[in-house]
């Protein structure tokens, strides 16, 4: 038994924000509630701590099968841990794609013996993620998937993406969708302003992703079913999905640190500034702020994407897309979000924790009879991210030796402690 002593517990789900104690038994929450007691259990003192719901990420990226230089299933759920996550949801882009019950089964054994933290797999759309034919669907959601993306690419037409809805519909799968039109995308490295013409880089603009979400928004409206923008960074994209909200449509967002955090300026030459979708501009960034605010964004997802140092040491033009995320993603929405005054700390725990669960249609509580995973984080602690020190088998995250006030502290799956700092 562990029971969590005087923590400022904040539980999404019930509008909870006190001081209280969580007592938690093998693989389960026994209680939550002032001044509890259990003779044998250990003590860990979160006085100084928030003490949430376990953090989920809807998106990332450990590379196993078949990448195993970047990260492992053993060395990026370590890293989700330090970050704070208890569960991660791969995307299918591994060699081979997840796009079979035997990959999804392959990743799941792997987690079981290796895994640090829960691992939600996500499976292909398509065959291959190659935009022609259906994936093995019904028997992935079998062996343990919970949602679909052909992320990497975009779902290649409207018309495999109304079959991919139709079919998941009843399965309760949502499609996740990396939405970019690939006449605007090709050969471009960056975000197309002022700032690519400075650099001479060249650039795809914002309507790139928004003219993808204005399809699938389209063929939502067509299905009625479940559709989940991946890592939204414009504007418009969030205006067109704040509509399709108000119109009562099934569609959800999510955002990442990086792209509430930087702006195009920030890119320089620097390839660990390279993702896809790009670093959009200050006006993207500000409003991709107040849709965190205001609840028209569902989740913040980190899109870790790990790769290899040869992948990215190589000129701008010839390097990976893609950057680390997991353990910076809580200390950036502090600092960028929290401490800044602009979003409130029950709305930035919900969006970690009981937003990505919602878009899973999974619930998140700190209750009796829940599953025992818990993030404990702390609002001030004051430290450094190092690059050489992470977890991650991969050094490229932007924000190698930038200063952070508060951190993960405690991460707890199925009622073990998997990280302490
Ligand atoms: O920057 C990215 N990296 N965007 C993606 O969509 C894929 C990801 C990767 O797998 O590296
Ligand atoms: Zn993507």
């Amino acid at each position: 038994m562990l029971l969590i002593k005087n923590g400022r517990v904040i539980d999404p789900a019930s509008g909870t924000d006190a001081r209280m104690d969580v007592l938690l038994d093998g693989d389960r929450i026994a209680a939550v509630g002032p001044n509890l007691t259990a003779a044998s259990a250990e003590i860990v003192d979160a006085g100084a701590w928030v003490v949430a719901p376990g953090f989920i990420d809807l998106h990332c990226h450990l590379r196993e099968p078949g990448d195993e230089t970047s990260e492992t299933i053993a060395s990026g759920t370590r890293a989700a841990a330090r970050g704070g996550f208890t569960a991660v949801c791969p995307m299918p882009n591994t060699r081979p794609v997840n796009d079979s019950a035997a990959v999804t089964r392959f990743i799941l054994d792997r987690a079981a013996a290796a895994g640090a933290v829960r691992i939600w797999p996500i499976g292909a759309v398509s065959a291959g993620s190659r935009g022609e034919q259906l994936a093995e669907i019904a028997g992935m959601k079998e062996a343990g998937i919970v949602a679909v993306s052909d992320d990497g690419h975009p779902v290649a037409s409207a018309k495999l993406l109304r079959q991919a809805m139709e079919y998941c519909a009843p399965l309760g799968l949502p499609v996740i969708d990396h939405c970019e039109e690939p006449s605007l995308f090709a050969g471009a490295v960056m975000r197309e302003g002022p700032s690519s013409a400075r650099l001479g880089l060249s650039g795809m603009p914002a309507a790139t992703e928004s003219i993808a979400v204005a399809r699938d928004i389209q063929v939502a409206g067509l299905t009625q079913a479940r559709l989940h923008v991946a890592h939204l960074s414009a504007a418009n994209s969030l205006e067109m999905v704040r509509e399709a909200k108000r119109r009562g449509l099934g569609v959800t967002c999510e955002v990442t640190p990086h792209h509430f955090t930087l702006t195009d300026e920030d890119v320089h030459y620097d390839t660990r500034f390279k993702v896809n979708p790009p670093i959009g501009s200050r006006e993207d960034r500000e409003a991709l702020v107040a849709g965190l605010a205001d609840g028209t964004v569902d989740a913040i997802a980190t899109d870790h994407a790990p790769h290899e140092a040869p992948r990215k040491e190589v000129e701008f033009d010839r390097a990976s897309f893609g950057m680390t995320g997991f353990e910076t993603a809580l200390a950036l929405a502090l600092s960028e979000l929290y401490h800044s005054g602009r979003v409130g700390l029950a709305r930035v725990v919900e969006l970690f924790t009981t937003g990505p669960a919602c878009v899973l249609g999974k619930t998140r509580r700190l209750a009796r009879g829940e599953p025992a995973d818990l993030t404990l984080f702390s609002l001030d602690h004051a430290w450094t991210f190092h690059a050489a020190d992470s977890a991650s088998l991969s050094r490229n995250s932007p924000f190698d030796g930038r200063a952070f006030r508060g951190a993960p502290m405690m991460t707890i799956v199925v009622g073990r402690i998997v990280f302490r700092r």
